[in-house]
């Protein structure tokens, strides 16, 4: 996490940035993480489910590097995953297929074709969000001689309060099942021999930071799981989703813990005890980033009197400002303030906070701009890093067509 030692100089994970970025020799912009940080959330994650049955199924959208996946798997967690590319990256870095749920709603023939011919019997769970998926994933079944382990993602009809872009349970949302077609999303699994409704899922969307609607979607989950049961049986989890919201600078006074109990608790008021699965992306990852940027220069508007801090970062290392109007708090490395724009001399780097999570997985190429390296940082050491993107790679790719 983002600290300051004695001096007031920015450290992440214990150690100064300066002296981090000294001696990785990669320049600004770059992103840093803190591994042990991450760790640690996903150890007190893993606690908060006590001895009930579970799995936490990282968002691996939310960050898919490397150190960051092995760290968290090693941790016990398994992952969410989005496309074929990364249930191909979550198998390359180890983790066991049964552990891997598989969300989405526009799945390919072959993403769906790697997801049931994983190990020695697919992955966990196919996450269907429609019923004309479960129809295709069955005709590929077929084709591929292997049972499919199918989860229905159900849509509450829940509207959670964050950005538009980022909720998804509530009723014109495009993801998952509506519940008034779940008769036939389970007349379509009921009738193919080649599927198994093994779970039933949900996720209303992210950055929340109270625990209520979040519960009041798996109440909603919870109820339609017991009628499933009683009427056919089967199911070996309920997956409530992520989610958890982090303290982008305005507060979040839940710990991504309280959600887990107050779900634990839910699931007990309903009379259930099923394997509960989780996806949470963000809050394993978002604190424990940062994007260090070099500061170019100061702009002075005489006539209107504002000021500007330029920075060699971007909206290509970080689109979250401009896509969801999201604010991280910054601070330079030398201790000037939150948001106060430093006057002379300027301080040589500026350091974007919590930006662990949906940063470098949505950094781009735009403006001829090359890919941020990756510093991570364990036990007050750099444990690895990634090379700045090439700028000659980017001419090529863009000229030799
Ligand atoms: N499960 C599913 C099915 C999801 O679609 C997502 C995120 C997650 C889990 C993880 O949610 P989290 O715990 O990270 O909130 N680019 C946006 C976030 C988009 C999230 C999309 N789905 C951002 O920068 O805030």
């Amino acid at each position: 996490m983002l600290g300051r030692d004695a001096r007031g100089t920015a450290t992440i994970g214990g150690s100064s940035v300066e002296t981090i970025l000294a001696s990785a020799g990669c320049g600004t912009p770059a992103y840093l993480y803190d591994i042990d940080g991450i760790r640690v959330a996903a150890q007190a994650l893993e606690q908060s489910f006590g001895s009930a049955p579970h799995l936490i199924a990282y968002a691996a959208k939310a960050n898919s590097a490397g150190p960051i996946l092995e760290s968290l798997f090693s941790e016990g967690c398994g992952a969410d995953v989005v496309s074929g590319s990364e249930l191909g990256l979550v198998l390359e870095a180890g983790l066991s297929p049964d552990k891997i749920v598989f969300s989405g709603v526009a799945k390919r023939d072959d993403e769906i074709d790697r997801a049931l011919g994983a190990g020695p019997s697919g992955i966990c769970a196919i996450q269907a969000e429609s019923v004309e998926e479960i129809v295709r994933v069955a005709a590929r079944a077929r084709t591929v001689g292997r049972v499919g382990r199918i989860s229905i993602r159900i849509n509450p009809g829940i509207q959670i309060d964050t950005h538009a872009h980022v909720a998804t349970g509530h009723d014109e949302a495009k993801f998952g099942v509506a519940r008034g077609d779940l008769g036939e999303a389970y007349a379509a699994v009921d009738a193919a021999r080649e599927l198994r409704l093994v779970g039933l899922s949900s996720h209303i969307g992210s950055t929340q930071t109270t625990t209520e609607p979040y519960i009041a979607a798996a109440r909603v989950l919870f109820d339609i799981v017991k009628a499933r049961e009683a009427a056919r049986g089967g199911l070996d989890f309920v997956d409530a989703g992520g989610g958890f919201g982090i303290d982008y600078g305005q507060g979040c006074k839940v710990a991504p813990g309280d959600f887990v109990r107050a779900l634990l608790a839910a699931q007990r008021a309903a009379g259930l005890s099923h394997r509960l699965i989780i996806e949470p992306g963000r809050s394993l990852v978002g604190p424990f980033g940062v994007l260090v940027a070099g500061v170019i220069q100061s702009k002075v508007s005489r006539a209107t009197d504002r000021r500007w801090l330029m920075i060699d970062a971007g909206m290509n290392d970080l689109i979250r400002p401009a896509l969801y109007q999201a604010r991280h708090l910054c601070e330079s490395s030398d201790d000037f303030g939150i948001h106060e724009l430093p006057t002379d001399p300027l301080p040589e780097h500026v350091v974007i906070r919590d930006t662990g999570a949906y940063g470098f997985t949505m950094a781009s190429h735009y403006n001829g701009r090359c890919l941020p390296p990756e510093i991570f940082v364990s036990r007050g050491r750099i444990a690895s890093l990634s090379q700045r993107g090439s700028e000659i790679a980017w001419i090529e790719s863009r000229l030799r067509m």
